[in-house]
């Protein structure tokens, strides 16, 4: 049921609403209708919008690891190249880190490459914008932009284009294993990076709960990081997130009570 969110297999979605009115039970339409208000309501599919991408970084991908989301090492982390960092006007002060784009060069013959496939990236960085610049100021607000990994770049893109037109939407995202926490910080405040998260990716909510205390709400520190002023240094660790579509996971005792301050501990669950 998840044809809405792959449009390679629309056309498999459209013989499915036809078998439903022909079948003349309004029963799987009302719910095929259900599913679509809700995939809209998570801010995937269907419509495009306009915006424009550059690349950074060559195509090791170096420069794009760490970044203003907080992650680290990307290709340790699951990210690897398939990332962009989002100028102010989609970086929604960090976040919108770890959500998903899917992404088609468009309306530039001369650069884009022709029939490329769509890439899929999910937001690991931030574009700052430049005020003292004159030209190039694609990353100044209000406008919508991506700063592609060179290898994304260069997957629908000619990198001699230097920038190009873009159409994009929002889209799932795909993950392998479970949601993991970075523990940082000290006994007095608690930094924990979200990553690795799937379905809508941008967290906008974490409660903790310590083996010895009830629940509690994080802080929005930085990118991805959530934060609380608190010791629990000693106590079983517990985590609710929520996504930005409204969805909250629970992950019961995913941090064991021997944890470490820099260490990652990861979740068998995922969105
Ligand atoms: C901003 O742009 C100016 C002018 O091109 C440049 O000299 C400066 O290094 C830029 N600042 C940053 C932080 O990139
Ligand atoms: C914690 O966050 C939830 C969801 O945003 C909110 O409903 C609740 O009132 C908050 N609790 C406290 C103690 O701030």
């Amino acid at each position: 049921m998840h044809c809405l969110l792959k449009p390679t297999i629309s056309f498999f979605c459209g013989v499915f609403i036809l078998n439903m009115v022909m079948s003349h039970s309004l029963v799987p339409l009302f719910f095929f209708m259900m599913l679509l208000v809700q995939t809209m309501s998570r801010g995937t599919g269907i419509t495009w919008h306009d915006a424009r991408a550059t690349f950074y970084g060559d195509a090791s991908g170096a420069e794009t690891m760490q970044g203003a989301c907080g992650y680290g090492d990307l290709f340790q982390q699951g990210y690897g190249l398939a990332t962009t960092a989002l100028s102010t006007a989609l970086f929604n002060n960090g976040l919108t880190c770890g959500a998903c784009f899917q992404i088609k060069c468009v309306n530039d013959p001369q650069w884009c490459i022709k029939r490329a496939k769509p890439i899929i990236v999910t937001a690991t960085n931030y574009c700052p914008p430049n005020y003292t610049k004159t030209v190039d100021i694609w990353c100044n607000p209000p406008q919508k932009h991506f700063d592609l990994s060179y290898k994304m770049f260069t997957s629908i893109a000619y990198y001699k284009a230097g920038v190009i037109p873009v159409k994009y939407r929002r889209v799932p995202c795909v993950k392998r294993g479970g949601v993991r926490f970075e523990l940082n910080g000290n006994p007095y405040f608690l930094l924990v990076l979200v990553y690795n998260v799937a379905g809508a990716g941008d967290v906008t909510h974490v409660s903790i709960r310590g083996s010895k205390t009830g629940w509690i709400n994080m802080s929005h520190n930085w990118g991805q990081n959530w934060d609380v002023n608190m010791n629990l240094v000693g106590q079983g660790l517990s985590f609710r997130v929520t996504t930005s579509n409204g969805v909250s996971l629970g992950f019961h005792g995913v941090v064991p009570s021997n944890w470490k301050f820099g260490q990652t501990y990861k979740s068998t669950r995922n969105f």
